[in-house]
């Protein structure tokens, strides 16, 4: 496969091995996607190049893959639809990074951190173009509009991200608005389309479609227990901007929810003036209460779920492998 061979984006045995029913598949698409990370202009080729060469796990694509393998119907189709959503999430990647005034993605330098914020939005929208041109080259207009719109929730999620930092009061009901907009939308888009184009029955797609919902929002609890304690060596992303943002998470908001009026105070007066200093300000807080626990079966609690979703399934290596990787998202470190 295509990703053991690019040494800039290692995808753990475990990925590799759970992406073995669709790996042909999967290097089309990495090769699809190096034509997309193209352009006719020499002075944009390193900027627009960087886009391909950052890798990444390649989630998104595997599950268009996977579940129009799941039901029976993985065709050529999927090979643009699984370019064209990976495409979309390497954009919000960029943009995301420029929020996060990130410096290392995909264990490189981040697009802004090497060309500036204001190539950054620009390569970000020249993506979005990109895999909506590719959407749209299909005789029905699902592609476009499922993609279009989950593009939509995605940046709603962003938005509300944005206009909520620094509230600590945040209910975890919120939060859970928040990641199903930025995270899960693009997720369920991927199952559902690959459902869809693999001709799947309309309950079907549905079941496919609230699996990715499910997944995506437990590998955003996950993202965001790696963000507080994770190890930025093997997630190759700058880690700890949640709380420099002043983001709050689901590990923050169970904290917070955990601690006495007069700690809650303290702590929400240190998180609001940004004397957090690095996240190991946040770890005594996190000892104490049992928020690290928590989220992680709450993420436990999601997958638990997504696997339920796939129970009419016929079985299937498609299938397994989702399942597979609702166990990865829990024990992912990258
Ligand atoms: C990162 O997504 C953004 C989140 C939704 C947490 P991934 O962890 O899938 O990023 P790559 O594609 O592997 O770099
Ligand atoms: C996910 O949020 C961003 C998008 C879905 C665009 P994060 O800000 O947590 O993602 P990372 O941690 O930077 O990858
Ligand atoms: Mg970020
Ligand atoms: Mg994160």
């Amino acid at each position: 496969m295509s990703h053991a061979a690019n040494d800039l984006s290692p995808v753990s045995e475990t990925l590799e091995t759970i992406y073995q029913p669709i790996c042909h598949e999967l290097d089309q698409v990495e090769e699809s996607l190096r034509e997309e990370f193209t352009t006719a202009h020499e002075a944009l080729e390193s900027l627009v190049q960087h886009g391909y060469r950052l890798g990444g796990k390649r989630l998104r694509p595997a599950l268009v893959l996977l579940s129009a393998k799941a039901c029976g119907g993985l065709t050529e189709d999927h090979i643009k639809l699984a370019t064209a959503v990976e495409l979309i999430h390497t954009a919000t990647l960029i943009h995301d990074d420029v929020l996060d005034e990130a410096e290392i993605r995909r264990h490189q330098d981040t697009v802004n951190a090497r060309w500036g914020n204001e190539a950054s939005i620009l390569l970000g929208d020249y993506l979005l173009a990109r895999a909506l041109c590719l959407a749209s080259s299909f005789e029905t207009v699902t592609a476009c509009r499922v993609i279009a719109e989950a593009s939509r929730v995605v940046c709603e999620g962003e938005l509300c991200q944005v206009v909520n930092r620094g509230n600590y009061d945040l209910s975890e009901d919120d939060y859970y608005s928040i990641i199903s907009g930025k995270t899960a939308a693009l997720c369920s888009c991927c199952c559902q389309l690959g459902a869809h184009y693999a001709g799947a029955d309309t309950a079907t797609e549905a079941a496919l479609y609230e699996y990715g919902q499910d997944l995506g929002i437990a590998f955003q609890i996950v993202d965001d227990l790696l963000d507080l304690s994770g190890q930025e060596e093997r997630t190759g992303k700058s880690l700890g901007t949640d709380l420099v943002k002043q983001k709050p998470t689901l590990p923050l908001i169970r904290v917070l929810n955990q601690l006495d009026e007069t700690e809650r105070k303290e702590l929400t007066q240190k998180l609001a003036e940004g004397e957090t200093g690095d996240r190991a300000f946040l770890k005594p807080w996190l000892e104490q209460t049992d928020a690290l626990e928590y989220a992680r079966h709450e993420a436990v609690k999601r997958t638990q779920l997504a696997v339920e979703r796939l129970e009419n399934l016929p079985s299937s290596d498609a299938a397994d492998a989702l399942r597979n990787l609702a166990d990865f998202v829990i024990r992912r470190r990258h």
